[in-house]
């Protein structure tokens, strides 16, 4: 396995005061380290978090740390478009102007269930929770321009544990077919990077750039298992690290590249990925950006079509 790639010193100390960035998911693994690192370099930090009393438990820790920390925790349920639209109206009334949107928020390997709305949860809350989001927050994103969108995507875009990613528009939320979870988790995730594509095409020359980002293989709440941490520590993560696995301040590179490298305004709806085990070998060693092994990664139709699907199934809610 190769060595992490990471971002330059220079972006690390870039000054972001005055900047304004929401990152959803914020009180855990990647989304932590995203807010803690923005807040770090002076920018102002708008959490959505689902669970507020535990969002303002991780600002004030990083508020301990970084003293000039500027954060906002607000509410946000991405598996209840009512609770998306109350967010965003928040964020607009008090952030007019933003320089960027983490899409960060994510669930993996859920049993099968719903969202409020009726979607499958990992479509529902990694997809379209965020489809929504990022149309509600455009005119701000517009505004405050030079900005970016950034998706968390998954090396699982193209292969969830054996599960080809794809999009399945026949039965997008398991309403005929038997369901699958690392299935379902495959085609979130390369929905996230369709977004994202599709997002570049149709914000050219508004000054707004779209990205998506493979994390790698994160140490994360993401990976739990029902163990004691002591003993995960001590007997799972070395077998994990063998086999890749890297810490949150590694995992959250290809953000932190994406949301402030100056080259990626030229390549908008380009995918970034950390190293990972693709099954395409080829891709292993990661890249910034990465042609992704998954053929349909490509497929603008399939992107202006997922776009299409998407907008009409949050618009019937
Ligand atoms: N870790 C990896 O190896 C890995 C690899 C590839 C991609 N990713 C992607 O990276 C992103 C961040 O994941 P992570 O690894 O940092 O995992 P994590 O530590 O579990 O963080 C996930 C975050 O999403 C939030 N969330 C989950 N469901 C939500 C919902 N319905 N509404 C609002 N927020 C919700 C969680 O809130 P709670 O704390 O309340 O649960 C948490 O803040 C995800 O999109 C994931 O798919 C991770």
């Amino acid at each position: 396995m190769s060595t992490p790639l990471m971002v330059s010193p220079e972006l690390l100390n870039k000054n972001l005061t005055g900047k304004t960035y929401v990152v959803t998911g914020a009180n855990s693994g990647i989304g932590l380290v995203t807010a803690q690192q923005l807040a770090k370099q002076g920018a102002t930090v708008v959490m959505g978090v689902r669970r507020v009393k535990e969002g303002q438990r991780v600002a004030a820790e990083i508020r301990r740390e970084i003293g000039s920390a500027d954060l906002i925790v607000y509410q946000l349920e991405l598996g209840d478009l009512a609770s998306v639209r109350a967010f965003a109206a928040e964020v607009n009334r008090n952030h007019p102007k933003l320089q960027g949107l983490v899409n960060n928020a994510g669930v993996m390997k859920t049993p099968f269930g719903r969202t409020k709305d009726g979607f499958e949860t990992q479509f529902g809350v990694n997809h379209l929770g965020h489809f929504l989001l990022t149309n509600l927050l455009m005119d701000a994103l517009k505004a405050g321009a030079p900005s970016r969108v950034v998706n968390l995507s998954s090396y699982f875009h193209e292969y969830a544990m054996g599960r080809k990613g794809e999009i399945h528009f026949d039965d997008l939320n398991y309403h005929s077919r038997p369901f699958d979870t690392w299935e379902a988790y495959a085609q979130s995730k390369l929905a996230n990077l369709l977004h994202a594509r599709e997002l570049g095409r149709r914000l050219a020359g508004t000054g707004v750039t779209a990205a998506s980002v493979n994390p790698g293989f994160v140490r994360t709440n993401l990976l739990s298992l029902p163990l004691p941490m002591w003993l995960q520590n001590l007997m799972v993560v070395p077998i994990l690290r063998l086999a890749g696995l890297i810490e949150p301040w590694e995992g959250v590179q290809s953000t932190l590249y994406a949301l402030l490298a100056p080259e990626v305004e030229r390549q908008s709806g380009a995918y970034y990925s950390q190293i990972a085990r693709y099954k395409d070998k080829a891709a292993r060693a990661g890249g910034w950006p990465l042609r992704s092994p998954n053929p349909v990664a490509h497929d603008d139709a399939v992107a202006k079509r997922l776009w299409s699907v998407s907008e009409a199934l949050v618009q019937a809610k």
